[in-house]
């Protein structure tokens, strides 16, 4: 079939269809052309693209490698300023894992994350003492206090109150919050509240009941932004997902060639110091059922090679740091280990770290988490959605906490609370790919999109559509952030 009715055909029945995806239909017969647009049409996805066809006609091959030359013309400055860049090992759960799933473990892990949460929390002022939960029984109606303690409970009751249980190391609560629905009130806080979190609430002793009078978090303390004198910049990406037959190998080797000073905008590219890859690097093996028919390489090895053959082409003055995302074949347990050399391959410049990974670039204290605690929290918390990722970066940073909910996370029960946050300068995550960019007390929050050229129709019943192909540069002295497009051709700045 010719590109003209192959454009018809799909148009006649209400899909658009990239050229890419025109291309892999051109000159095969009719008959073979009518059925995979039967097939592609029933879904949901308004679009169709080539690995959609590719998927239908079984070739979808291993991505051709291309050499990358460094443009003659491209003198990038960022190589003149080598690195300052320091790991936090005592947050690297690489070699430090200790528990094996005992009681004792689980009651370690609760408790190392109360006491540092509660820690920030005395520091936050407050107009009532804070009050261990064993001393309850002693105060008077009337008596108002702080408690703080891990939510081991939220209910709602029929006439729409919230039921909080709240434990200290000393006894456990129940507290009422008033449905009341005013903005701000401590109702409207309490939607917001989520289980084995740890926050301080206020109250009011009543004859039977303990009433919640506030809210509050941990948080990070609000600071200026900090930037530094260096002119140099940080590029994020993940969620390459190399192996898998929607992976955009084209547009991937495109943001390559700009990295070496190829194309548009080289006063951006010549500037990077630095290449974060949050997770989900390889598309691995069963991680989902079926799979293996949308793998183009099936050995998970393999498609770590791809990757660190790619990594080659970056241009050696960049450094690269690594970290496992849930696709990953490292433990799916939070907190991940270290890929190990036998995935991310060791050539001098590429750090490959734990999930989550705290490292301090250019003395600007950085936190990279994958981000697969992303889907609970949207579930729980109201107004939180998938399209924008940044403001559940937020969350994290005002909670304290990569991952509170026990039972919606896949939790691993260190000793100490490797998922806690610390104040930091920038927080970079990823796995909803969907390119994200704010700033929330002078903490710069970056979000990366995504290598993969695939809407679910999971995705789309969310209403959101994912970024492929765009990767975010932050510069730490003008404290600007950029977002380069290589969907096309040429790059381009969204
Ligand atoms: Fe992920």
């Amino acid at each position: 079939m010719e590109t003209a009715e192959i454009v018809k055909l799909f148009r006649a029945k209400a899909k658009l269809i990239k050229p890419s995806a025109v291309e892999a239909l051109k000159g095969r017969p009719d008959e073979e052309v009518n059925r995979i647009a039967d097939v592609l049409c029933s879904r949901d996805s308004p679009v169709i693209t080539e690995s959609d066809v590719h998927e239908q006609t079984n070739d979808a091959k291993t991505p051709d490698f291309v050499e990358v030359k460094r443009a003659s013309d491209f003198h990038p400055t960022a190589k003149e300023y080598g690195h300052e860049f320091k790991v936090q090992e005592e947050w690297d759960v690489t070699g430090r894992s200790k528990c094996s799933g005992t009681l004792d473990d689980f009651v370690k892990y609760m408790n190392d994350r109360y006491q540092r949460t509660k820690e920030v929390l005395l520091s936050r002022p407050s107009r009532n003492r804070v009050l261990r939960i064993e001393l309850l029984d002693s105060m008077q109606p009337g008596n108002e206090v702080r408690l703080i303690g891990l939510v081991s409970r939220k209910l709602l009751t029929k006439n729409k109150h919230f039921m909080l249980d709240i434990e200290d190391d000393s006894g456990l609560t129940t507290i009422l919050v008033l449905n009341d629905k005013r903005v701000g009130s401590t109702y409207d806080k309490a939607t917001r509240v989520i289980n084995d979190e740890v926050i301080a609430v206020d109250i009011k002793i009543g004859t039977n009941l303990k009433i919640a009078t506030d809210i509050t978090w941990p948080d990070v303390p609000l600071k200026p932004k900090k930037t530094i004198e260096k002119d140099l910049s940080i590029a994020y990406i993940a969620d390459t997902h190399i192996g898998s037959m929607h992976f955009q190998a084209k547009s991937f080797e495109g943001m390559l060639k700009w990295l070496n000073g190829n194309g548009p905008h080289k006063e951006i590219a010549e500037k990077i110091g630095y290449l974060m890859v949050g997770g989900d690097i390889a598309d691995g093996i069963g991680n989902y059922p079926h799979q293996e028919k949308e793998l183009v390489i099936k050995d998970v090895f393999e498609q770590y090679a791809l990757f660190n053959k790619f990594m080659e082409l970056v241009p050696d003055h960049i450094e690269i740091i690594v970290i496992p995302g849930n696709h990953d074949a490292v433990r799916h347990a939070e907190p991940q280990p270290a890929m190990d050399k036998t995935m991310i391959a060791e050539n001098g410049r590429t750090i490959s770290l734990s999930n989550p990974a705290h490292v301090t670039i250019e003395g600007l204290k950085t936190q990279m988490y994958h981000g697969y605690s992303m889907q609970a929290l949207i579930a729980d918390v109201p107004g939180l959605s998938f399209a924008r990722p940044e403001e559940i970066s937020m969350e994290f940073l005002k909670r304290r906490n990569f991952a509170n909910i026990y039972d919606k996370n896949t939790l691993s029960p260190e000793h100490k609370d490797y998922m806690f946050t610390e104040e930091c300068d920038m927080l970079f995550s990823a796995h909803v790919h969907k390119i994200g960019y704010s700033e929330y007390h002078g903490c710069v929050l970056m979000n990366s999109g995504t290598w993969l050229d695939k809407t679910t129709a999971w995705q789309l019943r969310l209403g959101f559509i994912p970024t492929p192909a765009v990767m975010g540069v932050y510069n730490m002295k003008t404290g600007h952030v950029a977002h380069l497009d290589f969907n096309k051709s040429e790059a381009a700045v969204q």
